[in-house]
């Protein structure tokens, strides 16, 4: 195998001027309004902020920053802030790329221009955690909270068909541990009690299986997966219908909350100090996962160039200050110690004595999730659309709807991947997982720039703005690195002491994502100084970098496998049959 042949690239000619699938444009299409790969262009620039709002606010904002805001205190709207830039950078960059390359596939197609092959494999794999894995959290948060609501108005669902089988297998043998090990059942936590309970009078199938499931979160996955098979219109009327229910609802929680505030609830501003402020990254980061999904419908913007862009900026701009203000109200409503809870946001308003908005909060949370997963399963399916297309995943993928004009084969299999694993999975893993995946996307995109454009020169309609990196890479981290080291003397010694050995292997270990982040800082100190690279993407590499250090050892291990699984795949199939192999680019010989 000719190694450079892995890092065979696609030149933009060939990105621009992809041949259709496998199905042309409708007949009575108006030239222009389909587009080559046969994609019906609907999509405006208000429509597709629409869509980033639609898929950026849902569970974060709705359920996990409760937990982090139990860890860090309101200084959790600081890391709200924090993240909101390392997205910024990001999205700049997605954006240039956008501008540059206005065709479905998202970060994969981005990859492939500038990194070559196996990095846009490796790229696309990680998508799949974004979209799809994602997906699976949004669906069983959204079961959570659909639930909730049916309980609040007498509808009792048994619980053996609502909760994951995991949840439930889980919390049965950790009763049944507590139990051997001499303690009262009345130890177990409540949510422990009731996966024990479930466990024990789940009806049996199949001989002794017990039947436990969340078929809300099935449901709701099928019934998104109808829609966006039916149509890209249907699905945007949709998405817009359900952005604006959202954001009203979002608005009256904080003008009304904003009432209710008490400034003393802001004191102590990060009673957990730094370390309980980043535990909630992986649910920070979460919140904001989306605002690139309007990427992937690139082939169906009347304008890719010009709105992409746009709407990317406008709507991470719009879900940051959301965010802070939210986070400021919350945890100015009641004391960061009571809102290590599933749904903080109908919570607040339970506390001051207002049920009838916790009561609209809670609807709205339906809503809300709704939306998401409605954006991300329309961005799976063209992710996959793309990758077959090159020839690195079977030729079905690419099948277009001949009426309809959707990716109708991957929007099924899509919706399979998603609705399935949220019948059995238990949410935290796959929170962990989806942040993980993404913030290694957003990386690589912040890389693809420095690759294609690293002194700023490119004459693309949206380029990142360039600023010289040469003395301010080097110089913001000296800065930085003099900060930690003069106000977090104590983590840096436990990190010489780790790092050291001095605590054996285990205890290095989980200093692997630390020490890969501070020699990627040094690599990219003197890459910057020697080659004058463009200072906004440098940082984005180093903020997404540094936030993954932050999700642990272990889920970096989950992640390399599950990498490890991808390439496996790649060399025994999309190696083989990408268009560009030499194989396949060779003239098919007819017999003599
Ligand atoms: N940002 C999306 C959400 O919070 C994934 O649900």
């Amino acid at each position: 195998m000719a190694s450079n042949s892995l890092f065979r690239r696609k030149d933009l000619a060939t990105l621009l001027h992809n041949p259709p699938a496998d199905t042309a444009a409708h007949p009575g299409d108006v030239q222009g309004a389909v587009s080559e790969g046969g994609l019906a262009r609907h999509l405006t620039v208000r429509d597709l902020t629409a869509l980033g709002i639609a898929a950026v606010i849902g569970a974060g904002i709705f359920s996990t920053i409760g937990n982090a805001s139990h860890d860090g205190g309101p200084a959790v709207s600081l890391l709200f802030v924090f993240t909101a830039i390392a997205c910024a950078f990001s999205a700049l960059c997605y954006a240039q790329f956008a501008a540059t390359i206005p065709v479905s596939g998202s970060a994969y197609t981005y990859a492939y221009a500038s990194f070559g092959e196996l990095a846009a494999w490796i790229i696309g794999w990680a998508l799949i955690m974004e979209y799809a894995v994602g997906n699976i959290v949004v669906a069983i948060s959204w079961s959570d909270y659909f639930t909730g609501l049916l309980e609040g108005i007498g509808v009792h669902l048994p619980t053996y068909l609502t909760m994951g089988t995991q949840s439930a297998y889980q919390g049965f043998h950790e009763v049944l541990a507590l139990m051997q090990s001499g303690k009262p059942l009345a130890d177990a936590s409540p949510t422990q009690l009731e996966a024990y309970k479930t466990w024990n009078t789940a009806p049996t199938i199949f001989g002794d299986a017990k039947l436990v499931c969340d078929l809300p979160a099935f449901v709701i996955t099928v019934l998104v997966t109808a829609l966006v098979y039916i149509g890209i219109k249907e699905s945007k009327t949709a998405s817009n219908l359900l952005v604006l229910l959202k954001m009203a609802v979002v608005l009256v929680v904080i003008i009304v909350g904003a009432f209710y505030v008490k400034t003393a609830n802001w004191s102590p501003f990060a009673p957990n100090g730094v370390g309980g402020v980043l535990k909630g990254v992986s649910a920070v980061f979460f919140a904001y996962i989306g605002f690139d999904a309007i990427s992937t419908t690139a082939e169906e913007c009347k304008n890719p160039q010009r709105d992409l862009p746009r709407a990317m900026i406008y709507a991470l701009v719009i879900c940051t200050v959301l965010y802070v203000v939210i986070t400021l109200v919350l945890t100015g409503m009641v004391s960061y110690k009571e809102l290590g809870v599933g749904d903080p946001l109908s919570f607040v308003f339970e506390k001051v004595g207002l049920d009838w908005l916790a009561g609209v909060v809670a609807v709205s949370a339906v809503f809300a999730m709704t939306s998401v997963l409605l954006v991300f399963q329309i961005g799976q399916p063209r992710i996959w659309l793309t990758m077959s297309r090159d020839g690195l995943l079977p030729k079905v993928f690419s099948r277009v709807h001949p009426k309809f004009h959707t990716p109708s084969f991957a929007t099924i299999v899509t919706g399979l991947f998603v609705g399935v694993p949220a019948l059995l999975l238990n949410m935290d893993l796959v929170i962990d997982l989806t942040s993980i995946g993404t913030l290694f996307a957003f990386a690589l995109v912040c890389g693809g720039i420095l690759v294609i454009d690293p002194l700023g020169t490119s004459d693309a309609r949206f380029k990142v703005p360039y600023l010289n990196g040469r003395f301010l890479v080097p110089l913001i981290l000296v800065v930085l690195g003099g900060l930690v080291l003069t106000y977090n003397r104590d983590n840096v010694n436990e990190f010489t002491r780790l790092v050291t050995f001095q605590e054996g292997y285990e205890g290095f270990r989980h200093q692997i994502p630390m020490l890969v982040f501070l020699l990627a800082s040094v690599a990219l100190a003197v890459v910057s100084f020697t080659k004058s690279l463009s200072l906004l993407p440098v940082l984005g590499l180093l903020t997404n970098l540094y936030l993954m250090t932050q999700l642990g050892i272990s889920n970096w291990l989950l992640f390399g496998g599950w990498l490890v699984i991808g390439l496996a795949i790649y060399f025994s199939y999309g190696y083989k049959n990408s268009k560009l192999s030499p194989v396949q680019s060779q003239p098919v010989r007819r017999p003599a």
